[in-house]
C-alpha cells in the first residue's frame, strides 16, 4: 500500500464563484473566512490530521497574488506542512489541472506517494480522511480509488454527481454527474482519495480530446463527466459514506451554515478559538469567536454562531446573532445584524436593524442541506436569504435592511427589503 502524502486542494478561480459576490469580488472565495479562519485552512487543517500528509498543493486559475501568497505563507508556518500554489494557465475543469500538474502530485521524494486527496474547496465537513484510507486499505489493499458521499433528499440529489453501489457493500457500480432524473440518494461530497493509477485514466480523456476536438480550452477535463465514469469500470472504486454534517457552500447562505459547522467543530476541538463569558465583558452566548484586536462593548450581547473580525468595533448595546463580521467593520449603538455578513469596513448606523431570512434546511431530515440554488425566482425577483453588505458599505441609523445584498461602498439612508442595492 502507498503512503498517503500529498492533499491536493481545488480553489477554481476567479470565474467561479459568482454565488459568492459580492464577497468573492474582494477575497477568492476559498480564502472566504469561516470561523475566522480561511475557507481551505479547514481543508488543511485537517490534512495535518493525517501523519504522513507532508504536502498540500492547491490548485486554481487565480493569479497568484499577495492574499494566496501571503495566505500560502502563513498555512506553512502555522501547519509545518510543504504548501504550494499552482496556478492553471486557463481554468483546465475538475481533472485538468490534477492532470497538468500530475508529475508535481506524483513527485516520490523519499517517500512513496502513490496515493493522494483531493479536496473541493467549496465544501464543508469534518473531513474523515483517516477514515478514507482505512476503508481504502480495506476494501482494495490501498490500491483503489475512493470518493467521499453523502446521503441528500431525492429532489436535491440531482443537483449532485450521484452514486449507485453494490447492496449491502461500498463498491461503486454506476456515476452520473448532476443527472436530469431521480438516480440515487448517495451523492458526491467532493473528496477523493486516488492512487496515481488515475493518471492513466486521465491521459485516455486528454487524448481522446486532443484527437476528437471535445474540450475548450484542450486541456480541460472534467474529473466527475470524464474519469469518474472510467474508474467505475475498474470495480477498484468505492464510496465513504459520511454520516455527519456536510454542506456546499456556494452562497451567503452557506457561508452562514459553514460558520457554525466550524465554530461548533471548535467548540469540540479548540475550545481555546471561542470566547467565554466573563465578568464585565459583552455577553456571549453559544459558539462566538472574536478577533484578539477587535473591541465589543460590555453592554453588547453576540451569539450564537458568530465571528467577529480583526479590528471590528461593537458599541453599547448591539445585538449579533448567526453572523459573519469582517475585519474593522463598525457596528454602533443598539443595532441588530441578524444572520448577515457585514463587509469589511462597513458601518452600520446607530439603532438600524440588519437581518437576513435563514437558511437552514429542513430540521426534520437529516440529510437536507442548506439549497444554493439561484438567487432568483422564476418570476427573476431575489429569493429571500441572508443580508449581505459588501465592503464599504454604510447603512445609516434607524434603517432596516432585510434579505438585502449590498454591493461595495454604497450609502443606505433608506429601508430596504428583498433587493440587489447596485
Ligand atoms: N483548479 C480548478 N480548475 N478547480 C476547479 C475548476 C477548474 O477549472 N473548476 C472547478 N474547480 C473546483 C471548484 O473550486 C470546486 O472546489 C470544485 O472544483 C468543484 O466545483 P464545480 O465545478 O463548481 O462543481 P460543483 O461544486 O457544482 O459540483 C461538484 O461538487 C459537488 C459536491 O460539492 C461535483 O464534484 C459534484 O459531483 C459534487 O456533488
Amino acid at each position: 500500500m502507498g503512503e498517503v502524502t500529498k492533499a491536493v486542494i481545488l480553489m477554481g478561480g476567479p470565474q467561479k464563484g459568482t454565488r459568492f459576490r459580492p464577497l468573492s469580488l474582494e477575497v477568492p472565495k476559498p480564502l472566504f473566512p469561516l470561523a475566522g479562519s480561511p475557507m481551505i485552512e479547514h481543508h488543511i487543517e485537517s490534512c495535518k490530521k493525517v501523519p504522513t500528509i507532508n504536502e498540500v498543493l492547491l490548485i486554481g486559475s487565480y493569479q497568484y497574488d499577495s492574499q494566496i501568497r501571503d495566505f500560502v505563507y502563513h498555512m506553512m508556518k502555522e501547519y509545518k506542512l510543504q504548501v504550494r500554489y499552482l496556478q492553471e494557465y486557463v481554468p483546465m475543469g475538475t481533472a485538468g489541472g490534477l492532470y497538468h500538474f500530475r508529475d508535481q502530485i506524483a513527485r516520490v521524494v523519499g517517500s512513496d506517494t502513490s496515493n493522494f486527496f483531493v479536496l473541493n474547496s467549496d465544501v464543508c465537513c469534518d473531513f474523515p480522511l483517516n477514515e478514507m484510507i482505512a476503508l481504502n486499505q480495506e476494501t482494495t489493499n490501498g490500491m483503489g480509488f475512493m470518493i467521499m458521499g453523502t446521503k441528500a433528499p431525492p429532489d436535491e440529489a440531482v443537483n449532485y454527481g450521484c452514486i449507485v453501489t453494490e447492496p449491502g457493500s461500498t463498491k461503486v457500480l454506476h456515476y452520473v454527474e448532476k443527472p436530469e432524473t431521480y438516480v440515487s440518494n448517495i451523492i458526491n461530497a467532493g473528496a477523493y482519495l486516488f492512487s496515481t493509477e488515475v493518471f492513466k485514466h486521465m491521459a485516455q480523456v486528454f487524448d481522446e480530446h486532443h484527437k476528437n476536438d471535445l474540450a475548450f480550452p484542450k486541456d480541460s477535463i472534467s474529473l466527475e463527466r470524464n474519469v469518474l465514469p472510467g474508474l467505475v469500470g475498474t470495480s477498484k472504486l468505492h464510496v465513504y459514506l459520511l454520516n455527519q454534517f456536510w454542506s456546499q457552500i456556494k452562497s451567503g447562505g452557506s457561508a452562514i451554515h459553514a460558520n457554525r459547522f466550524y465554530l461548533s467543530l471548535f467548540c469540540k476541538y479548540n475550545r481555546d478559538r471561542l470566547a467565554t463569558n466573563f465578568e464585565d465583558h459583552a455577553t456571549i452566548l453559544g459558539d462566538v469567536r472574536i478577533h484578539p484586536s477587535a473591541y465589543v462593548d460590555k453592554t453588547a450581547t453576540l451569539g450564537p454562531n458568530v465571528y467577529v473580525g480583526a479590528g471590528v468595533r461593537i458599541e453599547a448595546g448591539a445585538r449579533v446573532k448567526e453572523s459573519i463580521i469582517l475585519d474593522r467593520a463598525e457596528l454602533k449603538e443598539h443595532c441588530c445584524v441578524l444572520y448577515s455578513i457585514v463587509g469589511w469596513d462597513s458601518v452600520v448606523g446607530e439603532w438600524s436593524r440588519v437581518e437576513g431570512h435563514s437558511a437552514d434546511p429542513d430540521p426534520n431530515d437529516p440529510y437536507a442541506h442548506v439549497h444554493s440554488g439561484s438567487l432568483f425566482n422564476k418570476n427573476g425577483q431575489l429569493n429571500p436569504g441572508i443580508t449581505i453588505l459588501g465592503r464599504g458599505v454604510n447603512v445609516s441609523r434607524e434603517v432596516i435592511v432585510l434579505s438585502t445584498i449590498v454591493l461595495p461602498h454604497k450609502s443606505l439612508v433608506h429601508s430596504k427589503k428583498n433587493q440587489i442595492i447596485l
